[in-house]
């Protein structure tokens, strides 16, 4: 699986999203990751299905919605509508993962679930079959900047090992302070989707940074 590198919108400045979205695609992209956060599953507020909308109005990359919110499936059908690929669930707050996940799907979309730090690979072993993405977190979720949980490694090689265990074709994604010295330690751990937001939008030169995170994984 080539690496994939999905720039977080969350450090971008939104004067001139589409802009920086446009700068995203001409440094080689592969989705656009947009965190939506409500102030309750994880404590910072941030966008909801008008700004997906107008993400998708900029872009013909696929959008990668992260879902920070207690009660998700309230937004399934507005994030669907809106444009989104991907909808990716937090287990903490999907008592009943197995029929959010079927209803992602159902609605056209790829269905992901992810997990804290803290919360163990294990809750997700009964779905891994039906996962579209798995996503790792590599820090706690909330903020853009934060330094990166070093254990999340081996968490990603376990990861790795339960797809492949169930037959999974899975993307597994790793978000939170990747950046040039991270992302090649989780890429040999097995994972081959990486979000990244201050590595890229705080760099010096934003585009390049896309191809060098690229470059920093293949190494
Ligand atoms: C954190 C978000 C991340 C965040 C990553 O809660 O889920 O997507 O934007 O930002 P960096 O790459 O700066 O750690
Ligand atoms: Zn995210």
């Amino acid at each position: 699986m080539p690496t994939k590198i999905a720039p977080s919108i969350l450090s971008a400045d939104f004067a001139r999203l589409a802009d920086e979205i446009a700068m995203c695609e001409a440094g080689g992209a592969d989705m656009i990751h947009v965190d939506v956060m409500d102030g309750r599953f994880v404590p910072n507020l941030t966008f909801g299905a008008k700004v997906i909308d107008a993400v998708r109005r900029c872009t013909a990359l696929p959008i990668d919605v992260h879902l920070m919110v207690v009660e998700p499936e309230r937004y399934f059908d507005d994030f669907a509508k809106a444009g989104a690929n991907v909808c990716t669930i937090h287990v903490e707050v999907s008592p009943h993962l197995d029929r959010q996940l079927a209803r992602i799907k159902e609605l056209g979309m790829q269905a992901g679930a992810t997990l804290n730090p803290a919360t163990p690979l294990v809750t997700l072993e009964e779905v891994a079959r039906d996962l579209d993405l798995l996503l790792i977190m590599s820090v706690n979720p909330g903020f853009g900047g934060q330094r990166f949980l070093e254990y999340s490694v081996d968490k990603i090689a376990r990861a790795r090992r339960m797809l492949d265990a169930a037959g999974s074709r899975a993307l597994l994604e790793v978000d939170g302070g990747i950046t040039r010295d991270t992302i090649l330690r989780c890429r040999r751990a097995g994972a081959d989707t990486f979000v990244a937001g201050n590595a890229i939008f705080a760099a010096a030169d934003p585009r390049a940074e896309i191809a060098a995170l690229r470059n920093a994984s293949l190494e």
